[in-house]
């Protein structure tokens, strides 16, 4: 099931859309009008809710309909080619409203926006503004000067755009609040950059080094986002258990959210295998509100690919992970994201992953061919040198035993009761809600009178597929 929602912190395919609701700062005649559109992982629709947060800040407005808006601001994401090549697309479109528009200022911001710079400005030389995930806070001064057509600063005429690319360790937004789409689920970001250097990813090098925001202000978001009506807070990092405040650690910060009063679910992506420690699962294992849910990247299950991804664990050591946190935690949901066809990887290497995946069965995952990214370690070290047919083969492997083990694993939940956190109405029936189970099980039941979104239900399971539990109210 590649690039199905699990967490979106994976769903590169497709924007997420406009997270944000209209804002409401006090019209002026520097105000601009802005939609921001969303593409990549969670943590982006984080920034851009954390971009909306600085605009109306400083008097600005964002807007649900890219046909209200004086300025476009494209939340971009560069893990794999095919999100840049998505992008350049959507640029292209954005540019022929440009020329009914004129005045239409395009930006493109976050993890692209860092990773082509000047390449960037080549391919859309149209675009007015360029932004990486640690200069937002330049975005009013940027829009401000745009609109002027003058920047003293940096120079520009006023067909210049203005181009803001410093990584900043020391730039965590503490202070900022964003604005969020209500909902059940909020996100929070812990953490931002990563130091941990997997040769194939590109993330340290537009996000930048790792940082985490103060354990007590986290835990005072966590609380005003229940006193908004979340019920749900999904805390958010690139590696998101090598968290660290002063003493604390990620174990601690699960513990201390899952505190707060009134929140029903805790839960977080993405850990690394190697900072998986017995706090984390401690925390799991015990604080009632931690879902019992771990997104557990393998990446491959071969021993020689994990050092040539630089992924600090064996798969032993990995396989000793997972026994351990069944032993703890026996209802435990694991996912994971494979890469197949990494520099170097043989067919033995690859039926290690298979062969892995078969063995630790887990309830779903995100499987992705290696595309190679310039700037990153493998880039200047390894040959991307299997072949894109071997690549898709491998792939097409791994995706068909994974469909199985997710339908047998679905299909042995039928007369257990699930309880499920009631995310909205079903897309295709009205008289049906969805949500999640504790495990990010999807399931969908018909509504039953004096129940509504946000409520926790007991659901007993009657049919599933491979993706979804299906069942009735108990
Ligand atoms: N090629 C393919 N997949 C990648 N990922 C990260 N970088 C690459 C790349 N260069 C995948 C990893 C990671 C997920 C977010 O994206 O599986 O866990």
């Amino acid at each position: 099931m590649q690039n199905q929602t699990l967490f979106p912190l994976y769903n590169k395919d497709k924007p997420a859309g406009d997270p944000l609701q209209a804002s409401q700062a006090e019209a002026s005649s520097h105000t601009r009008r802005v939609y921001i559109e969303t593409y990549g992982c969670q943590m982006n629709v984080s920034d851009s809710e954390l971009m909306a947060g600085i605009l109306t800040q400083n008097g600005h407005q964002t807007v649900p309909h890219l046909d209200d808006a004086d300025v476009v601001l494209v939340n971009t994401c560069a893990i794999r080619e095919n999100a840049e090549t998505k992008v350049i697309n959507r640029l292209v479109q954005l540019n022929h409203r440009k020329r009914r528009q004129p005045d239409l200022i395009i930006g493109v911001c976050g993890c692209m926006a860092q990773h082509l710079r000047d390449k960037l400005l080549d391919a859309a030389p149209y675009v007015d503004l360029v932004m990486g995930p640690d200069a937002y806070r330049n975005l009013p001064m940027a829009l401000d000067s745009l609109a002027r057509g003058v920047e003293s600063h940096v120079s520009m005429t006023d067909r210049d755009p203005f181009v803001g690319l410093r990584l900043d360790k020391s730039e965590d937004y503490a202070d900022i609040a964003p604005i969020r789409k209500e909902g059940i689920r909020a996100w929070l970001t812990i953490q931002r950059g990563c130091d941990k250097m997997c040769t194939f990813c590109i993330v340290p090098f537009v996000r930048g080094r790792e940082r985490s925001l103060p354990l007590k202000l986290l835990v005072e978001d966590v609380e005003k986002l229940v006193d908004q009506g979340f019920k749900e807070v999904v805390l958010l990092g690139q590696t998101v258990n090598s968290y660290r405040d002063n003493g604390a650690d990620f174990g601690d910060l699960l513990y201390a959210v899952g505190d707060v009063n009134g929140l029903e679910r805790v839960r977080f992506t993405s850990p690394h295998p190697a900072d998986a420690t017995d706090s984390m699962i401690d925390a799991m294992a015990s604080s009632a509100s931690v879902c019992k849910h771990l997104h557990l990247p393998l990446q491959s299950g071969s021993t020689q690919v994990l050092e040539r991804m630089r992924r600090t664990y064996t798969a032993e050591e990995y396989r000793n992970l997972v026994s351990k946190l069944r032993e703890r935690i026996p209802d435990i949901a694991i996912t994971t994201d494979i890469i197949v066809g990494f520099c170097g990887e043989t067919d033995d290497e690859f039926m290690e992953t298979y062969q892995m995946m078969a063995d630790i069965c887990y309830d779903s995952a995100f499987m992705f061919k290696y595309s190679e990214r310039e700037g990153t370690l493998a880039h200047k070290a390894f040959l991307d040198d299997v072949p894109e047919t071997v690549k898709s083969e491998r792939l097409k492997q791994i995706i068909e035993l994974q469909e199985n083990i997710s339908a047998a694993i679905n299909r042995d939940t039928v007369g257990d009761t699930v309880t499920v956190l009631i995310e909205g109405e079903s897309r295709r029936n009205a008289d049906k809600y969805h949500g999640k189970t504790d495990g990010f099980k999807t399931a969908v039941f018909p509504k039953v009178p004096d129940t509504k979104i946000g409520d926790m239900v007991n659901v007993r399971v009657d049919t599933t597929t491979a993706h979804t539990l299906i069942g009735l109210t108990v």
